[in-house]
Protein backbone atom coordinates (compact mmCIF):
# COMPACT_ATOMS: atom_id res chain seq x y z
CA UNK A 1 0.00 0.00 0.00
CA UNK A 2 1.24 3.13 -0.47
CA UNK A 3 1.64 6.24 2.20
CA UNK A 4 -0.15 9.19 2.01
CA UNK A 5 2.48 11.79 2.13
CA UNK A 6 0.04 13.77 4.60
CA UNK A 7 -2.49 13.25 6.69
CA UNK A 8 -4.71 15.62 8.42
CA UNK A 9 -7.01 13.82 10.86
CA UNK A 10 -9.89 15.88 12.86
CA UNK A 11 -8.12 18.39 13.21
CA UNK A 12 -8.78 21.37 15.80
CA UNK A 13 -6.45 24.50 16.39
CA UNK A 14 -8.20 27.02 19.03
CA UNK A 15 -6.53 30.52 20.06
CA UNK A 16 -7.94 32.30 22.92
CA UNK A 17 -7.94 35.95 22.08
CA UNK A 18 -9.70 37.43 25.34
CA UNK A 19 -13.03 36.08 26.20
CA UNK A 20 -13.38 35.15 22.53
CA UNK A 21 -12.27 31.70 21.35
CA UNK A 22 -11.50 31.42 17.75
CA UNK A 23 -11.23 28.03 15.95
CA UNK A 24 -8.69 28.52 13.49
CA UNK A 25 -9.55 25.10 12.29
CA UNK A 26 -12.34 22.87 13.00
CA UNK A 27 -12.12 19.48 12.53
CA UNK A 28 -10.32 19.50 8.97
CA UNK A 29 -9.25 16.77 7.38
CA UNK A 30 -7.49 16.57 4.33
CA UNK A 31 -5.38 13.21 2.53
CA UNK A 32 -2.56 14.55 -0.31
CA UNK A 33 -0.66 11.79 -1.96
CA UNK A 34 2.85 11.74 -3.30
CA UNK A 35 2.88 13.63 -6.49
CA UNK A 36 0.02 15.17 -5.75
CA UNK A 37 -0.54 19.24 -5.58
CA UNK A 38 -3.16 20.17 -3.70
CA UNK A 39 -4.27 24.08 -3.32
CA UNK A 40 -5.94 25.10 -0.27
CA UNK A 41 -8.22 28.43 -0.85
CA UNK A 42 -10.47 30.83 1.51
CA UNK A 43 -10.74 34.17 2.17
CA UNK A 44 -8.37 36.00 4.37
CA UNK A 45 -8.80 34.51 8.03
CA UNK A 46 -10.15 30.99 7.09
CA UNK A 47 -7.55 29.05 7.94
CA UNK A 48 -4.88 28.43 5.38
CA UNK A 49 -1.76 29.30 7.15
CA UNK A 50 -2.86 27.77 10.36
CA UNK A 51 -3.33 24.47 8.32
CA UNK A 52 0.15 24.84 7.13
CA UNK A 53 1.73 25.72 10.43
CA UNK A 54 0.34 22.32 11.74
CA UNK A 55 1.53 20.27 8.32
CA UNK A 56 4.77 22.15 8.94
CA UNK A 57 5.31 21.20 12.55
CA UNK A 58 5.71 25.06 13.31
CA UNK A 59 2.97 24.64 15.69
CA UNK A 60 1.05 21.88 17.24
CA UNK A 61 -2.90 21.08 16.53
CA UNK A 62 -5.36 21.25 19.47
CA UNK A 63 -6.88 18.29 18.81
CA UNK A 64 -6.36 16.02 15.83
CA UNK A 65 -3.18 14.03 14.62
CA UNK A 66 -0.86 15.25 11.48
CA UNK A 67 0.49 12.01 9.99
CA UNK A 68 3.58 12.25 7.44
CA UNK A 69 4.67 10.00 5.29
CA UNK A 70 3.56 7.68 8.16
CA UNK A 71 4.82 9.39 11.19
CA UNK A 72 2.41 10.84 13.33
CA UNK A 73 4.27 14.18 14.00
CA UNK A 74 1.63 15.35 16.65
CA UNK A 75 3.23 12.52 18.93
CA UNK A 76 6.69 13.46 18.45
CA UNK A 77 8.42 15.29 21.15
CA UNK A 78 10.42 18.63 20.44
CA UNK A 79 13.85 17.32 19.39
CA UNK A 80 11.73 14.94 17.40
CA UNK A 81 9.90 16.95 15.80
CA UNK A 82 12.88 19.69 15.12
CA UNK A 83 14.87 16.78 12.68
CA UNK A 84 11.42 15.47 11.39
CA UNK A 85 10.82 18.67 10.19
CA UNK A 86 14.51 19.36 8.58
CA UNK A 87 14.56 16.21 6.90
CA UNK A 88 11.03 15.86 5.58
CA UNK A 89 9.26 19.12 4.98
CA UNK A 90 10.14 22.00 3.00
CA UNK A 91 8.78 25.56 3.74
CA UNK A 92 7.76 28.44 1.18
CA UNK A 93 6.77 31.54 2.33
CA UNK A 94 5.00 34.47 0.69
CA UNK A 95 8.07 36.98 1.82
CA UNK A 96 10.99 34.60 1.07
CA UNK A 97 12.90 34.56 4.19
CA UNK A 98 16.39 35.17 2.90
CA UNK A 99 19.24 35.99 5.02
CA UNK A 100 20.34 39.03 3.42
CA UNK A 101 23.86 38.75 4.49
CA UNK A 102 24.22 35.31 2.62
CA UNK A 103 25.06 34.46 -0.70
CA UNK A 104 22.29 32.78 -3.19
CA UNK A 105 24.57 29.39 -2.16
CA UNK A 106 24.73 30.07 1.48
CA UNK A 107 20.98 30.64 1.47
CA UNK A 108 20.21 27.43 0.21
CA UNK A 109 23.14 25.50 1.58
CA UNK A 110 21.40 27.02 5.15
CA UNK A 111 19.18 23.54 6.04
CA UNK A 112 22.39 21.21 5.13
CA UNK A 113 24.22 23.47 8.05
CA UNK A 114 21.42 22.60 10.50
CA UNK A 115 21.81 18.84 9.88
CA UNK A 116 25.95 19.08 10.13
CA UNK A 117 26.20 18.54 6.34
CA UNK A 118 28.09 20.07 3.15
CA UNK A 119 27.02 19.39 -0.48
CA UNK A 120 28.13 22.20 -3.04
CA UNK A 121 26.90 20.45 -5.54
CA UNK A 122 23.50 19.75 -4.64
CA UNK A 123 23.31 23.47 -3.77
CA UNK A 124 24.46 24.21 -7.71
CA UNK A 125 22.17 21.61 -9.22
CA UNK A 126 19.51 23.12 -7.25
CA UNK A 127 20.14 26.47 -8.04
CA UNK A 128 20.45 25.64 -11.53
CA UNK A 129 16.95 23.43 -11.49
CA UNK A 130 15.11 26.61 -10.35
CA UNK A 131 17.25 29.06 -12.96
CA UNK A 132 19.86 30.75 -10.81
CA UNK A 133 22.63 29.74 -12.54
CA UNK A 134 25.48 32.44 -12.47
CA UNK A 135 23.62 33.93 -9.58
CA UNK A 136 25.47 31.55 -6.46
CA UNK A 137 27.67 34.04 -5.01
CA UNK A 138 24.80 37.04 -5.40
CA UNK A 139 23.64 38.42 -2.49
CA UNK A 140 19.30 38.63 -1.98
CA UNK A 141 19.08 42.48 -2.34
CA UNK A 142 20.56 42.41 -5.90
CA UNK A 143 17.55 40.07 -7.11
CA UNK A 144 14.19 40.44 -8.07
CA UNK A 145 11.20 38.88 -6.10
CA UNK A 146 11.13 35.88 -8.66
CA UNK A 147 14.65 35.23 -7.84
CA UNK A 148 14.59 35.79 -4.44
CA UNK A 149 11.53 33.01 -4.36
CA UNK A 150 13.80 30.62 -6.83
CA UNK A 151 16.22 30.72 -3.80
CA UNK A 152 13.39 30.07 -1.42
CA UNK A 153 12.65 27.30 -3.20
CA UNK A 154 15.70 25.72 -3.74
CA UNK A 155 16.25 26.05 0.22
CA UNK A 156 13.01 24.36 0.59
CA UNK A 157 14.52 21.12 -1.46
CA UNK A 158 18.04 21.10 -0.23
CA UNK A 159 17.35 18.39 2.38
CA UNK A 160 15.03 16.29 -0.16
CA UNK A 161 11.93 16.84 1.35
CA UNK A 162 8.91 14.70 0.77
CA UNK A 163 6.34 17.64 1.29
CA UNK A 164 6.32 20.76 0.15
CA UNK A 165 4.00 23.36 1.93
CA UNK A 166 3.72 26.91 0.02
CA UNK A 167 1.93 29.80 1.95
CA UNK A 168 1.04 32.19 -1.22
CA UNK A 169 4.02 31.83 -2.56
CA UNK A 170 3.26 34.11 -5.93
CA UNK A 171 1.78 36.85 -3.45
CA UNK A 172 4.32 38.97 -3.76
CA UNK A 173 5.32 38.51 -7.49
CA UNK A 174 4.83 40.38 -11.12
CA UNK A 175 3.12 38.25 -13.41
CA UNK A 176 6.35 36.73 -15.42
CA UNK A 177 7.88 35.43 -12.39
CA UNK A 178 4.69 34.18 -10.91
CA UNK A 179 4.35 32.06 -14.28
CA UNK A 180 7.98 30.89 -13.99
CA UNK A 181 7.56 30.18 -9.96
CA UNK A 182 4.15 27.93 -11.00
CA UNK A 183 6.25 25.77 -13.70
CA UNK A 184 8.77 24.74 -11.26
CA UNK A 185 5.68 23.53 -8.72
CA UNK A 186 4.03 21.74 -11.85
CA UNK A 187 7.82 20.06 -12.35
CA UNK A 188 8.33 19.46 -8.66
CA UNK A 189 5.18 17.71 -8.41
CA UNK A 190 6.28 15.25 -11.44
CA UNK A 191 8.91 14.19 -9.83
CA UNK A 192 6.73 12.62 -6.99
CA UNK A 193 6.68 15.84 -4.17
CA UNK A 194 3.62 16.57 -2.85
CA UNK A 195 2.90 19.77 -2.95
CA UNK A 196 -0.26 21.72 -0.83
CA UNK A 197 -0.06 25.20 -0.99
CA UNK A 198 -2.40 28.20 0.22
CA UNK A 199 -3.41 30.71 -2.30
CA UNK A 200 -5.35 33.62 -2.97
CA UNK A 201 -3.97 33.25 -7.20
CA UNK A 202 -6.63 31.93 -9.15
CA UNK A 203 -4.69 30.78 -11.53
CA UNK A 204 -2.51 29.04 -9.51
CA UNK A 205 -5.39 26.83 -7.83
CA UNK A 206 -6.59 26.24 -11.59
CA UNK A 207 -2.89 24.54 -11.96
CA UNK A 208 -3.61 22.23 -9.15
CA UNK A 209 -4.43 18.72 -8.75
CA UNK A 210 -7.49 19.61 -6.22
CA UNK A 211 -8.44 22.50 -4.61
CA UNK A 212 -10.14 22.28 -0.77
CA UNK A 213 -11.73 25.59 0.20
CA UNK A 214 -11.59 26.54 3.54
CA UNK A 215 -14.46 28.47 5.11
CA UNK A 216 -14.03 29.08 9.37
CA UNK A 217 -11.62 26.48 10.30
CA UNK A 218 -13.90 23.98 7.91
CA UNK A 219 -13.44 22.34 5.01
CA UNK A 220 -16.16 23.07 2.22
CA UNK A 221 -17.49 20.77 0.48
CA UNK A 222 -19.68 21.37 -2.85
N1 LIG B 1 -1.57 33.38 16.99
C1 LIG B 1 -2.87 33.64 16.86
N2 LIG B 1 -3.60 34.08 17.93
C2 LIG B 1 -4.92 34.32 17.82
N3 LIG B 1 -5.63 34.15 16.67
C3 LIG B 1 -4.96 33.72 15.59
C4 LIG B 1 -3.55 33.44 15.62
N4 LIG B 1 -3.17 33.03 14.38
C5 LIG B 1 -4.28 33.04 13.62
N5 LIG B 1 -5.35 33.46 14.34
C6 LIG B 1 -6.74 33.57 13.85
O1 LIG B 1 -7.07 32.34 13.22
C7 LIG B 1 -7.87 32.56 12.07
C8 LIG B 1 -7.20 31.94 10.86
O2 LIG B 1 -6.04 32.69 10.52
P1 LIG B 1 -5.06 32.28 9.34
O3 LIG B 1 -3.88 33.19 9.45
O4 LIG B 1 -4.82 30.82 9.37
O5 LIG B 1 -5.92 32.65 8.04
P2 LIG B 1 -5.49 32.66 6.50
O6 LIG B 1 -6.54 31.89 5.77
O7 LIG B 1 -4.09 32.23 6.35
O8 LIG B 1 -5.63 34.21 6.12
P3 LIG B 1 -4.80 35.06 5.02
O9 LIG B 1 -5.42 34.76 3.69
O10 LIG B 1 -5.05 36.49 5.44
O11 LIG B 1 -3.36 34.71 5.12
C9 LIG B 1 -8.07 34.06 11.98
O12 LIG B 1 -9.29 34.38 12.62
C10 LIG B 1 -6.91 34.62 12.76
O13 LIG B 1 -7.20 35.87 13.28
MG1 LIG C 1 -2.38 33.14 5.61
Amino acid sequence: MNTSALEAKQLWRTYQRGSETIHALADFNLTVQPGEMVGIVGRSGSGKTTFLNQAGCLDRPTRGSVIITGTDITALPEPQLVSFRRDYIGFIFQLFYLLPTLTVAENVALPLLFASRKDPQRVEELCERVGLSGKLRALPTSLDGGEMQRVAIARALVNDPKLLLADEPTGRLERKSRDAILGIFEELKQDGLAIVVATHDLEQADRCDRVVELRDGKRVFK
